[in-house]
């Protein structure tokens, strides 16, 4: 990205006039665009009271762009209100009663897709966790648990405690060569890792809205396959994943013939504005342009932290490298605290401070972050 192009960008996200953001695994920044849609909405309820067509053109809109992001059909989307409502939807829909009834999660999964399987254990289901060999998947045990009795391997695309990027293709191969179904929780790299689901012959992809899409909380998505769909009956259902949404029939339950089936209620609305001038703003940046600039950033911060003598959490290359680096701490909490204090956001999971870049953030970011540690050396681990 040239200095002209970052500042515009900067410009346009207001926080970095007086912090240094660095913070997208928990939230993206807030930019103009975004905070002006929200108040679109407003308006629109302050002058117009209640304007369902619209929203609902908006609530398409975003489908829309949720497919164009990871190459899927839009009736292969349905827009939700988090990842956890995709998954459990989703799920509702599995049967785990015959003789594929194993779902094999990993020590990556984020709570929420982990609890929702373990959940399922009452239906039938048997839930086994690959481990981890050095922070990342051993491929080999998971190789070993996938077999005949598999219905689905679940796997985040980028781990949230440590930003360990999973090879989704070989993730992929060993699931299909056991004829079992793959899903992928994609919410800690889409927006800033490219993502392709005919490419990375996945069936399933579940996500949202606030992290490096910069949006809202309040929107997630499901894709599912097409030529799944149909074989699929969500037991969790609601009028918005009705054939006909304006049927209002209560003598039966006729779901969407499209992925929409998977939605339930009203959708988060006020979202929904935000989510589309996020998505917009993503997709024009560029997912690719992202990754590329993100790896520059994450290599500096890499030498940095291994020069002040701080320990990477897990040591990756550019390629198993997600877009956040988490660095051992003493006390993860004090260390967030302590950088705030210089006017640096960052988060912290499970010991680890977690630095997050997006397109939006430059070597002023990164050298604030390393200046800060050292600073700080004695709460590196
Ligand atoms: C990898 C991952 N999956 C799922 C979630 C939870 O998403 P939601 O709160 O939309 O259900 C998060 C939230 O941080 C996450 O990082």
């Amino acid at each position: 990205m040239n200095d002209t192009i970052m500042e515009k960008y900067r410009r346009e996200f207001p926080i970095f006039k007086h912090a240094h953001y660095i913070n997208s695994c928990s939230y993206g920044a807030l930019s103009h665009q975004v905070e002006a849609a929200y108040g679109d909405y407003l308006n629109c309820r302050r002058t117009k009271g209640a304007d369902w067509l619209y929203w609902c053109e908006i609530h398409e809109d975003v489908r829309a762009r949720f497919a164009a992001l990871v190459n899927a059909a839009p009736d292969e989307i349905a827009v939700t209100t988090s990842a956890s409502a995709s998954l459990s939807s989703l799920i509702s829909a599995l049967d785990f009663s015959g003789p594929r009834h194993r779902v094999v999660t990993t020590d990556h999964a984020f709570p929420t897709e982990a609890q929702n399987w373990h959940a399922q254990a009452t239906r039938g289901a048997e839930i086994v966790h690959v481990r981890e060999r050095d922070g990342q998947l051993d491929l080999e045990h998971m190789a070993e648990l996938v077999d005949e009795k598999t219905l689905i391997v679940a796997v985040p695309l980028v781990c949230y405690r440590h930003g360990v990027l999973n090879d989704i293709a070989a993730i992929s191969k060993i699931a299909r060569k056991a004829g079992a179904m793959i899903l992928v929780d994609g919410y800690q790299g889409l927006g800033a890792v490219p993502f392709d689901v005919r490419a990375l012959d996945v069936d399933f992809l579940i996500g949202g809205a606030l992290k490096y899409l910069l949006s809202s909380a309040g929107v997630g998505f499901l894709y599912v396959r097409e030529n799944l769909v149909a074989g699929l009956y969500p037991l969790q259902t609601g009028w918005f994943a009705q054939a006909d949404i304006h049927a209002m029939k209560i003598h039966g339950n006729e779901p969407a013939p499209n992925a929409r089936r998977f939605e339930q209620g009203t959708p988060s609305v006020p979202s929904l504005y935000a989510a589309r001038a996020g998505l917009d703003y993503m997709l024009n940046v560029g997912v690719a342009a992202t990754r590329k600039h993100v790896q520059g950033l994450n290599r500096a911060l890499k030498d940095g932290v291994r020069a002040l003598g701080g320990t990477l959490t897990v040591a990756l290359d550019d390629v198993a490298q997600g877009p956040m680096v988490a660095i051992r701490s003493t006390d993860d909490h004090a260390l967030v605290a302590a950088l705030e204090a210089d006017n640096i956001v960052t988060s912290c999971r499970d010991g680890n401070l977690r630095v997050s870049a997006h397109f939006y953030n430059d070597m002023s970011d990164i050298n604030a972050v390393l200046a800060a540690l050292e600073k700080n050396k004695a709460l590196l681990a």
